[in-house]
């Protein structure tokens, strides 16, 4: 086994439509899944002894125990698919923990990646994707890691092409928002299923989440403010929101623009996968 690195890349939903609160509690999704360029990095190195270690700007937001996604990930591994050396986990944490982009999805994801090529096991293997939806309704589609129509708990994938390197502007105000306290507060209104034009469809958990954290009305007004913006939304349960330009040079103006009316706020200028 040599060293491994795998990115772990922010998730966005273009579009998330809630059709039904489902009895075991999880709600019936349509969702855009897509993603970005940039994110979380995992790296897995032989060691004698196992060890886990969380840096990055926002490492000192997790614990490395055995709670946390990437060592539950790794531990169900084992116990479903194969027994693995033991290894040295670095996870250097880039994105804002519980902010709708998926961060602890996508590092479950790559943990399960990276045992799964220590293994010699195919990235495809549908073991791996049953392990991911056990572990978290995102994670599949953070395995999966292009854009894809979710579906059921958002497990259930197809892909979807025509959406790569677009520019985005992602923006998250710094407020940690439970993704279980915003489906939560949804008002049960099924606003009907995804349209063909995944642009052209809602995030029908915005008004939830900004009854918790009404801070995320000042972002999307940020976003909007650009004026070049052609796309803004709140992904996921929120707080980050995000917009599309047309090119690096608008959405780098913007990034500029809100980072010196709001210095607090966490701003991410990247491109779609
Ligand atoms: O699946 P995961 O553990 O990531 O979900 C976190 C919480 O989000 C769940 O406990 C549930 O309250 C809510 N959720 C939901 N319906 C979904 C996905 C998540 O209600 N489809």
């Amino acid at each position: 086994m040599t060293t491994i690195t795998e990115p772990a890349p922010a998730k966005l939903n273009l579009a998330l439509h809630v059709r039904a609160r489902r009895a075991d509690g999880y709600h019936e999704l349509e969702t855009v899944f897509a993603f970005v360029r940039d994110g979380d990095v995992l790296t897995v190195t032989p060691a004698a002894e196992p060890s886990f270690e969380i840096d990055g700007p926002f490492g000192r937001h997790l614990s490395p125990g055995d709670d946390n996604l990437v060592s539950r990930a790794r531990v169900a591994f084992e116990r479903h698919i194969a027994t693995l050396p033991t290894f040295a986990i670095r996870l250097t944490k880039n994105l804002p923990v519980a902010s709708g982009i998926g961060g602890g999805s996508a590092d479950a994801a790559a943990m399960l990646r990276a045992c799964a090529r220590i293994a010699g096991v195919a990235a495809n293997d549908p073991r791996l994707f049953a392990i991911a939806a056990d572990l978290g309704s995102d994670i599949p589609a953070c395995l999966d890691g292009r854009a894809t129509i979710g579906r059921g708990r958002g497990e259930r994938l197809q892909p979807l092409a025509g959406l790569s390197s677009r520019p985005v502007l992602l923006v998250n105000p710094g407020v940690a928002v439970s993704t279980r306290d915003v489906f939560a507060r949804w008002d049960g209104i099924d606003r009907g299923p995804l349209p063909d034009d995944p642009l052209a469809g809602r995030n029908d958990l915005t008004a939830a989440a900004m009854a918790v954290a009404p801070v995320i009305g000042d972002v999307i007004a940020a976003l909007d403010a650009s004026g070049t913006a052609t796309f803004v939304r709140m992904s996921g349960s929120g707080a980050t929101c995000f917009a599309l330009f047309d090119n690096d040079i608008d959405r780098d103006l913007a990034a500029q623009s809100i980072q010196s009316d709001h210095p607090d706020w966490w701003c991410l200028a990247t491109r779609l996968a």
